[in-house]
């Protein structure tokens, strides 16, 4: 059984679709409800068995470390205080993970940005999870990095998420075509079936008559260490940017890639209305919230349609 042990999460990009709010703050740690985005990632890479997180970090790259350690002023405040359900969670926040953070001193791209983890990851398959990206599983299923773990312990090929787009979102991600129509099987840890395909071709950001997969690559990566080999002699492309999906298309021709599908939700908090839709949906999730919410915007909803919204 092959286990992942390590991630890498980029959160060092510039944030320019963000700006202002991104000048001084990573947009990693701007909030969904109460908590950064960067929380909602980390999260999900423990709860899929990850023991140590290496953090690519920019600009604020100490606010976002800060977040992950202890606070001694404000925990005795609240020790203080008898706020001790708050006080618990900050205590879980912090021993989460072991976090080692990188500085990534120049935005290069998502590829190079991979690459600077190289000597924290070692010669160990890891997975990858985009700081700005949130995925939640639907009921019966498991996490979108789990997916991926539990598919390496199988076959111990590198693989990437993937979710069904259609036509007119296409040119908006990298786009992963497969080679076998049918797909193949495992069994996860917790017995849950999925399926995966083998990639054939990746394409960034491909006009839909340009291919016929409609599967969207998400931020959620399980790698060998054989793409930092790749990284290591690749050109930027893209936006000038040394592009991870470059790296990923050499790796299906050297070790194969493997395609898993998943029906999680994606929110690209990267992105204004990605981060909103987040904000709102997890806020209507939240038993604390749930109801004035709701309220709110089912008046909001009524005055938009009646057109008395201003
Ligand atoms: P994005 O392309 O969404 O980030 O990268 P960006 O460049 O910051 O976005 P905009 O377009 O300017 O708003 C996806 C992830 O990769 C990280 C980002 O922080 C984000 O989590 N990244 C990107 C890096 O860590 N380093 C880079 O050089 C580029």
């Amino acid at each position: 059984m092959k286990k992942i042990r390590k991630a890498i999460i980029p959160a060092a990009g510039l944030g320019t679709r963000f700006l202002p709010a991104t000048k001084t703050v990573p947009k990693e740690m701007l909030t969904i409800v109460d908590a950064p985005i960067i929380f909602y990632v980390v999260e999900e890479a423990v709860k899929s068995g990850i023991e140590d997180i290496v953090l690519i970090a920019g600009r604020g790259k100490h606010a976002i470390e800060d977040f992950f350690d202890t606070s001694y002023e404000l925990e005795d405040r609240l020790l203080k205080d008898g706020k001790t359900e708050i006080l618990e969670r900050l205590e879980n926040i912090r021993n989460m993970a072991n976090i080692i953070s990188i500085r990534q001193k120049q935005a290069l791209g998502l590829g190079h940005a991979v690459w600077c983890g190289k000597k924290i990851i070692g010669n160990e398959p890891f997975a990858v999870l985009l700081g700005d990206e949130i995925t939640v599983k639907t009921q019966q299923q498991i996490s979108l990095t789990q997916q991926l773990v539990d598919g390496f312990a199988q076959t111990g090929r590198s693989s990437l998420g993937v979710l069904n787009v259609e036509d007119s979102l296409v040119s908006k991600y990298g786009i992963a075509e497969v080679s076998n129509s049918t797909p193949k099987f495992i069994i996860g840890s917790n017995q849950e079936r999925f399926s995966y395909y083998n990639a054939s071709k990746l394409l960034e950001k491909p006009k839909a008559s340009e291919t016929n997969s409609r599967w969207a690559i998400t931020g959620r990566y399980v790698l060998t260490a054989k793409i930092f080999e790749i990284l290591e002699n690749q050109k930027p492309t893209k936006n000038n940017e040394i592009q991870l999906t470059d790296a990923l298309d050499q790796l299906i021709s050297l070790e194969g890639i493997d395609v898993y599908p998943s029906n999680s939700l994606r929110y690209d908090a990267g992105d204004k209305i990605g981060y909103l839709q987040a904000n709102i949906e997890f806020a209507l999730r939240n038993p604390e919230l749930n109801e004035e919410l709701k309220n709110y915007v089912i008046k909001l909803a009524q005055s938009l349609t009646k057109g008395t919204f201003s």
